[in-house]
C-alpha cells in the first residue's frame, strides 16, 4: 500500500453523455464534497415546464441549470419620431434607470435621429500560395464565375430576401505573411445575423477555389464589420439643455468627449459605457454581443489609435451627440426566433427589420453614452451607483422592508460604503427592541439630554425640537385639548387597532395625513422649554384619564382609543421618534 494519499483525479471521459442529473451529481461529490446546497442551488433555477426548460437545455451543451439576468424595460424613447420602450437585458445597477431619464430627456427635444449607413458583411478564405501572383490572377479570374456557382443552392433563399454574395475579390497580403493570399467576400444578409449563411458560402467556395498549389487555411466571417454601419444622433439648442448653466454643462460635455476622443486610457471606459447599452439590448434580443463588442472595439482602433465611438460638436450655439458604430444584428434566424424572451423582446421593438434594430440599439448606446457622460461631468457618477449598491446590499442581507426604510434614510445624505452599511445593519440588528418608557420623567429628560440643536434626524425633515413638539402637539390630542377634522371609519379603526397590542414599530417616516408637508415651526424658544413643555403636557395627559377612567379620544388614524390604548401607541410614537435621532 502507498503511504501518500493519492489525489483522486478530477479528469472524466463521457461527460457529455451523462444525463443531467449525473453531470450535477458528477460535480457536487468531485468539486463540493457532495455538498446538498450545490445540488439545490442549481436546481432551484431549472424551470418547472420541463418542455421551455429542454428548449435552453438544447441552446448549448452540458446543461445543468439556467443563470438568471434582469430583464428590464427603458421607456420613453423616440427614434426617427416613433415611440419605444426598449427591453435590456443587463445585471449592472444604475444602467436601465440612466437610460430611460436620458430617453425621457431627449423625448422633449426632438429624440433621437437615426440612420443606417450600410449594411455589408464581410468573410474571407484565407490561404498559402507559393506559384507566381500572375498565375493565381488567372486562375481567380476564370475561376470566378463557378465560386458563384457553387453557392447557388445556398444563396437561393437569401436571394430572395434581397440578399446574397455581393462581390468576392482575391487580395494579396504577401507583404503582411509570406505566401499568405485570401478572397474577400462582401455579404448582404438583410434581417438575419447571417452567420452560418456567411460561414457555408465560404467553405462552399474555398471547396470550389483549392487546387494542388492553393492551400486553404481556413474560411471564416469577419466580425470587423465596418460596412454595417448605423449613425444615432441628438441636437438641441445650448439653451434647451435646460439645468442652472447650459452652457457650461455643454461645454462640459463636449470636453468630456474630446478627451475620450484622444486618450484611450478614457475612451477605453468611455466605450466601455456605450456597450452597457448597448449588449444590453443584443442580448435581451438574441444577438451575439460577443461579434458586437468585438466590431464595435475594431472599429473604434481603425484610426490605428483607440478612441471614442461618439462624438460631439458645439456649432452656432447648437449642442450636437452622435455615434457611429458597427452593428451586425439580425431579427430573424438563429436565437431571435428560438428564444421565446428573445422573441417577446423584438415584438416589445414592434417587430423591427435588422436596419430597424441597428438604429435601436445605437440609440440605447448614444443614450447610455450621454448619461454616464452628463453624470460624471456634473455631481459625479457614485451618485446614482451607491443608491443601487445600497440597494443591493440590503437585498443581500435580507433586509426587512422597516430594515430597507430606516437604512436608506440613514444614507439619504451620507456616503455609501460597504463597511458603513455593514456597521449600520449589525447596529440596527444587535439591539433588542427597546420600548421608550414616556411616562419616566427622568428617563425621558436622560434621553432627551442627548439632544442640541445640531443633531440631525436620521428619516424625515424635522429638526429636535420640532420633533419634541410634535409629541406635544399628538399628547395635546390624546388630552383632548386640541381637535383634529379626521373621521376613521369604524370598520378601519377595527383593522388598525390590533396593530398598538402588537409588538410591531411604526413605520419610519410615516406621516399621518393631518399633518402638514413640511415642519410646523417652532412655538418655544429653545429646546429645552420646548422639553418641558413635554413633561407637561404628559403630566396633563395621566391626570385627564385619571380623573376620568372611562374616557376615549380620538386618533386620527386608529380612532377611538381609550387610556390605555393612548398609552401604547404614545410608546411606540415616542420610540419611532428617539430613533428618527438615534437617541435609543
Ligand atoms: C460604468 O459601467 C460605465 C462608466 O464608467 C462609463 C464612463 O465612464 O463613461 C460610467
Amino acid at each position: 500500500m502507498q503511504s501518500k494519499m493519492i489525489a483522486m483525479s478530477k479528469i472524466i471521459s463521457g461527460f457529455s453523455k451523462l444525463t443531467k442529473e449525473e453531470k450535477i451529481n458528477w460535480l457536487a461529490t468531485t468539486y463540493f464534497e457532495n455538498q446538498p446546497e450545490i445540488i439545490k442551488t442549481i436546481k432551484q433555477y431549472w424551470n418547472s415546464d420541463t418542455s421551455l426548460q429542454e428548449l435552453h437545455d438544447d441552446f448549448t451543451e452540458n446543461t445543468i441549470s439556467n443563470f438568471y439576468m434582469p430583464y428590464s424595460l427603458a421607456p420613453n424613447f423616440i427614434i426617427n419620431d416613433r415611440d419605444y420602450v426598449i427591453p435590456m437585458v443587463i445585471e449592472e445597477s444604475s444602467v436601465v434607470a440612466a437610460a430611460s431619464l436620458v430617453a425621457k430627456f431627449w423625448s422633449t427635444r426632438g429624440g433621437f435621429k437615426a440612420e443606417v449607413l450600410s449594411t455589408s458583411k464581410t468573410g474571407q478564405v484565407h490561404f498559402m500560395y507559393e506559384g507566381d501572383k500572375k498565375e493565381l490572377e488567372r486562375y481567380f479570374t476564370t475561376t470566378k464565375k463557378s465560386l458563384w456557382t457553387a453557392t447557388s443552392s445556398i444563396t437561393k433563399n437569401m436571394e430572395k430576401r434581397g440578399g446574397g454574395i455581393k462581390h468576392i475579390e482575391l487580395i494579396d497580403k504577401t507583404e503582411t505573411l509570406a505566401h499568405y493570399y485570401q478572397l474577400h467576400v462582401t455579404f448582404e444578409t438583410v434581417d438575419s445575423m447571417g452567420a452560418n449563411f456567411i460561414n457555408s458560402c465560404l467553405e462552399a467556395i474555398a471547396n470550389e477555389f483549392k487546387n494542388d498549389e492553393i492551400e486553404i487555411v481556413m474560411s471564416i466571417l469577419s466580425n470587423y464589420v465596418p460596412e454595417c454601419l448605423v449613425r444615432a444622433e441628438v441636437s438641441c439648442k445650448i439653451d434647451d439643455l435646460g439645468g442652472e448653466n447650459p452652457k457650461k454643462f455643454a461645454n462640459k460635455f463636449y470636453q468630456a468627449v474630446q478627451i475620450a476622443a484622444v486618450e484611450p486610457y478614457r475612451a477605453v471606459t468611455h466605450n466601455k459605457g456605450i456597450m452597457n447599452g448597448i449588449d444590453a439590448v443584443v442580448l435581451a434580443t438574441g444577438n451575439d454581443f460577443r461579434a458586437v463588442e468585438s466590431g464595435a472595439h475594431a472599429y473604434a482602433s481603425k484610426s490605428g489609435s483607440y478612441t471614442s465611438l461618439t462624438h460631439c460638436e458645439i456649432n452656432n450655439g447648437v449642442f450636437k451627440f452622435w455615434i457611429e458604430i458597427p452593428l451586425a444584428l439580425g431579427t430573424i434566424g438563429g436565437l431571435t426566433s428560438l428564444h421565446p424572451m428573445a422573441k417577446l423582446s423584438l415584438d416589445i421593438l414592434q417587430k423591427p427589420t435588422a436596419k430597424e434594430l441597428m438604429m435601436i440599439i445605437a440609440t440605447a448606446g448614444l443614450a447610455q453614452n450621454f448619461a454616464a457622460l452628463r453624470a460624471l461631468t456634473t455631481k459625479g457618477i457614485q451618485h446614482g451607483h451607491m443608491k443601487m449598491h445600497l440597494q443591493n446590499m440590503l437585498n443581500q442581507y435580507n433586509a426587512t422592508k422597516e430594515e430597507k426604510l430606516i437604512i436608506k434614510a440613514y444614507f439619504k445624505d451620507k456616503t455609501v460604503s460597504h463597511s458603513a452599511f455593514v456597521k449600520r445593519i449589525q447596529f440596527l440588528r444587535k439591539k433588542e427592541q427597546s420600548w421608550v418608557d414616556f411616562l419616566k420623567e427622568d428617563v425621558l429628560r436622560g434621553y432627551l439630554s442627548k439632544l442640541d440643536e445640531h443633531s440631525r434626524p436620521i428619516f424625515g425633515k424635522m429638526n429636535p425640537q420640532q420633533m419634541i413638539e410634535h409629541l406635544s402637539l399628538v399628547l395635546q390630542i390624546a388630552n383632548g385639548n386640541m381637535k383634529v377634522d379626521i373621521f376613521v371609519s369604524d370598520e378601519k379603526a377595527a383593522r388598525r387597532k390590533p396593530f398598538l397590542d402588537s409588538e410591531m414599530e411604526l413605520t419610519p417616516g410615516f406621516k399621518a395625513a393631518f399633518l402638514p408637508e413640511e415642519p410646523t415651526p417652532t412655538k418655544f424658544a429653545n429646546i429645552e422649554e420646548a422639553i418641558d413643555d413635554l413633561i407637561h403636557q404628559i403630566h396633563q395627559f395621566t391626570s385627564v384619564y385619571e380623573k376620568e377612567p372611562t374616557r376615549t379620544i380620538v386618533h386620527p388614524f386608529f380612532g377611538n382609543l381609550n387610556y390605555e390604548y393612548w398609552k401604547k401607541f404614545q410608546v411606540k410614537h415616542f420610540t419611532n421618534h428617539f430613533k428618527q435621532f438615534e437617541l435609543i
